[in-house]
């Protein structure tokens, strides 16, 4: 039986009591945490959003009749005085801990069912149930945490934006496809039989529009969909920051970009420094094996093609000659590994599609896994590694990016095993210079590494016909704790080049009109030169809030499977519906 709230009115929230309010008076409100019946007396950890509070029961039948009837989850209010805790009583770990609430009277608001879990940060219970009970798990203090973390740097985007002359413009969700490389959520039109908006993947098209428009300067915290294979940090529908300035160049970007990352991190009380550093994607494939290099380890790649191309080892100097590389890396402290950690580590690089792995130690003479390399040519590449005495020089051959592809795949797992990450460092960087074109081998065509309407640099324009491999974009992401948290580049303004790019991707000219006619037509009535950038807030909440999922920062996340588990989603509808739709099913 519950009863009403009436002239409960809440002075204190549960986690603002502290030893000067001993002697108020006070009402609280909130969730029965935890209820401890010593006999003479009853203990009951109330908990809110904002901590939990000690009431006491001592020397009152008809409250402690009260409090048998309760339960964990149930809704109560009391009435109280502050008092102090006795001396061994005091929790130092609770910020509310000197003190406690003499309780004169507790309503029941409202009773609870048993929750299939208990609400504490530690509780161990599958993530299906978690989100089966969002609701519940939401009460547990970390997840209360990092949907108010959520929040603030919310808020200190949009101050940020602000003050610097910005305009949030909302562009529509029910929209034609804009497309980002996933598959689009499409939603059937009742009134046009046979029609179908699509939900943005960003609002990318819009965002542009608005620039030629006169918007200026746009940003836009807005939810994008996209139908795509799902990760630790990828949700079906997810938050950018969009952003979209005229007259831009990229460091007119950078000049936004990195304030407002130094405001956003201030919420966690961090000052992180800036300009961040800059690296050509180039630079970052061959170095770090990645387009999303992890700076917070050193384990920097080192090119020893030269070294090989004339040794004894005939595998390598055959590589070598046939236009591969021989790339490798040093391992900080790796020469304590035993003979068989290298086993292992060997093995682990098998599975991860190395076709070999040799291994340096460092000594008088070096200690090689191979005998054929020469002595010369290991002393050498150890030092062209920096190794010191303590390390382990890691080596590989094959295809360049390849070889650079899977090294970074095992500096990583390396650095992760061995601690090597600082979990508190935040190494950002600009990555730069991208491609503007990837070919795929299996349909022989050229696709957009970013979007189509990504600027070429000016200087390889005319190399889009004979050479596309080699234009580079006007494009840059960046980067924080090899996590992509951000991407732009500057814009096609013109509508001609950008017609000359829907080509090359193969585009007809009737597909890119039915598809962007509308886009092309715009261009055509005077775009300002124009740039912009989209930063994925989930990621960067998660990483504030050192969660590894993005699914810790979203209250309703959907699963790996795209699945809402909480409301059932998605779900058949019923053949009227489907009728009204002019859809069928199809078995
Ligand atoms: P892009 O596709 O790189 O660029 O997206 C920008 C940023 O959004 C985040 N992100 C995601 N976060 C969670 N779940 C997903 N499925 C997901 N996909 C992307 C990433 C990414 O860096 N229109 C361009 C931006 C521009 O050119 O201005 C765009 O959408 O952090």
């Amino acid at each position: 039986m519950s009863e009403q709230l009436r002239d409960l009115i809440r002075t204190h929230t549960c986690g603002a009591l502290r030893a000067e309010h001993v002697g108020a008076d006070v009402v609280l409100l909130g969730w029965v945490h935890r209820v401890r019946d010593l006999g003479g007396v009853t203990f009951i950890d109330l908990r809110d959003r904002a901590g939990v509070s000690q009431l006491v029961i001592r020397d009152n039948d008809a409250l402690m009749a009260v409090a048998k009837r309760l339960r964990s989850e149930y809704v109560v209010g009391v009435r109280g005085v502050v008092q102090r805790r006795s001396d061994e009583t005091i929790n130092s770990k609770l910020a509310t801990g000197e003190v406690e609430v003499f309780a004169r009277e507790i309503r029941v608001l409202n009773e609870a069912k048993t929750p299939p879990f208990q609400i504490a940060d530690d509780a161990a219970v599958s993530e299906d149930v978690r989100l089966r009970y969002r609701y519940l798990d939401l009460r547990r203090p970390r997840l209360q945490q990092n949907i108010g973390l959520r929040h603030r740097v919310t808020i200190a985007i949009r101050r940020y934006f602000d003050e610097n002359g910005f305009w949030e413009v909302e562009t529509p969700v029910l929209t034609k496809s804009t497309p980002e490389g996933a598959r689009d959520y499409l939603v059937p039109s009742r009134v046009h039989p046979g029609e179908f908006y699509a939900l943005p993947q960003s609002p990318q098209i819009f965002k542009q529009i608005l620039m030629i428009a006169g918007t200026d300067r746009y940003f836009q915290i807005v939810r994008c969909f996209r139908d795509e294979d799902l990760r630790a940090d990828r949700q079906p529908e997810f938050t950018q920051v969009d952003v979209e300035v005229s007259f831009a160049r990229p460091d007119t970007i950078y000049g936004f970009i990195e304030p407002l990352m130094r405001r956003i991190f201030k919420e966690i009380g961090r000052e992180i420094a800036a300009p961040f550093r800059r690296m050509p994607y180039a630079e970052a494939m061959a170095k770090y094996g990645s387009d999303k290099p992890d700076l917070r380890c050193g384990l920097e790649i080192a090119e020893l093609s030269e070294i090989f191309r004339e040794s004894e080892f005939r595998v390598f100097k055959r590589i070598v000659a046939d236009g591969g590389v021989v790339r490798g890396f040093a391992v900080p402290g790796g020469n304590r590994y035993t003979r068989s950690q290298l086993d292992v580590l060997v093995d682990q690089a098998m599975q991860m599609g190395f076709s070999g792995l040799i291994w340096v130690r460092p000594g008088e003479p070096p200690l090689c896994s191979t005998k054929a390399l020469g002595e010369p040519a290991l002393r050498a590449a150890l030092d062209k590694v920096k190794a010191s005495a303590n390390d382990l020089l890691l080596m590989a051959a094959g295809p360049a990016e390849q070889t650079s592809k899977l090294l970074g795949q095992l500096r990583l797992a390396i650095a992760k095993r061995d601690n090597l990450l600082v979990a508190e460092a935040f190494e950002f960087v600009w990555v730069t210079d991208f491609p503007l074109l990837e070919y795929h081998d299996d349909d022989g065509r050229w696709y957009s590494m970013h979007h189509p309407f990504t600027s070429p640099a000016d200087e390889d324009i005319d190399k889009l016909e004979t050479d596309p491999g080699a234009v580079r974009a006007v494009a840059y992401d960046l980067v924080l704790n090899g996590t992509e948290i951000g991407g732009g580049s500057m814009r096609i303004h013109d509508s001609a080049l950008q017609a000359r790019i829907f080509k090359r991707l193969a585009i007809s000219d009737e597909d890119a009109k039915a598809r962007f006619g509308f886009f092309l037509e715009a261009l055509e009535y005077g775009t300002p030169p124009h740039g912009g950038i989209a930063l994925g807030l989930d990621r960067i909440v998660a990483l504030l809030a050192g969660e590894s999922s993005i699914r810790e920062v979203i209250a309703f996340p959907k699963t790996a499977n795209a699945i809402d588990l909480m409301a059932g989603a998605p779900s058949s509808v019923d053949d009227a519906q489907l009728r009204e739709l002019h859809l069928k099913i199809r078995s």
